[in-house]
């Protein structure tokens, strides 16, 4: 039996939320999907707050992923604590609130999904995602294990779908907001794309107004970094996944635009 993972690069911004809420679920038909993972940790820019994750799982998300700005917006910590539907990355320090791995109920059975965050180039204070992320793997029965990679370096990417393959059925890439044209089967059977790109305003610097950062590289004095407006798209990936074996049949991008 086939089960399709849809995986939704970083929601920024209003734009962002309005595009999952217009668009997800059409998406979500029109791939056929089964499970949808969204990354939600730009909703707000900087963080998500608990309504703006509601909003996500209510267009049709089964788990929200987070990522650097998990904590951004401090209302989504408690929320954090009494949901498993939205992970933070789970090699964060341990006093971190919410969690970073969970396992779902689906028609094909149990679907594990780790969220981790990279370190190349990012905060230093996580643990190391390739030690963790082996002993997680270890340790979870599912068939279906999903793995989020939230990182800027493509090496560091690469290494971890590389050092998974063939142990869980999915690795995907996101933080840089940019899709990848490197969707593949990496050869033991483990789906990969390096990044998946993002959610929100088309006309942009990675969801944000041009002339904003354009003026953070001019070196001019800066304002607060807003969302683009105009028009918006959707970004993402689809892993056709065989339920028998856990491996992956078929990855391909599924990137909708205005
Ligand atoms: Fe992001
Ligand atoms: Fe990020």
């Amino acid at each position: 039996m086939e089960f399709k993972v849809l995986a939704i690069g970083d929601v920024v911004g209003n734009p962002g939320m309005e595009r999952v809420r217009r668009k997800l679920r059409q998406m979500k038909r029109n791939t056929g999907a089964d499970f949808v993972v969204v990354n939600g940790e730009n909703a707000s820019v900087v963080g998500i707050t608990p309504d703006q994750a509601e909003d996500i799982l209510d267009a049709g998300a089964d788990v929200i992923t987070l990522g650097n700005h998990s904590f951004g917006k401090r209302e989504i910590v408690n929320y954090l604590e009494d949901t498993s539907r939205v992970l933070r990355p789970a090699n964060l320090a341990p006093q971190a609130p919410g969690r970073g791995w969970d396992v779902y109920e689906t028609r094909a059975g149990d679907v594990a999904v780790i969220d981790l965050i990279g370190r190349c180039n990012m905060d230093y204070t996580p643990d190391n995602p390739f030690l963790l992320v082996e002993k997680l793997v270890k340790n979870i029965s599912a068939r279906i294990i999903l793995v989020e990679m939230h990182a800027e370096a493509t090496s560091e990417k690469l290494a971890m779908g590389y050092m998974l393959d063939g142990r869980v059925s999915a690795v995907w890439g996101t933080h840089t907001h940019v899709p990848t044209a490197d969707t593949r089967v990496l050869p033991k059977g483990t789906g990969y794309v390096t990044d998946l790109g993002m959610t929100g305003p088309r006309d942009s610097v990675l969801g944000i107004r041009p002339e904003l950062s354009i003026a953070r590289f001019r070196g001019d004095l800066t304002e607060r970094y807003r969302w683009a407006e105009g028009p918006a798209k959707m970004e993402g990936v689809l892993f056709t996944l065989d339920t028998a074996t856990g491996k992956c049949l078929k990855v391909q991008r599924v990137d909708e635009s205005d």
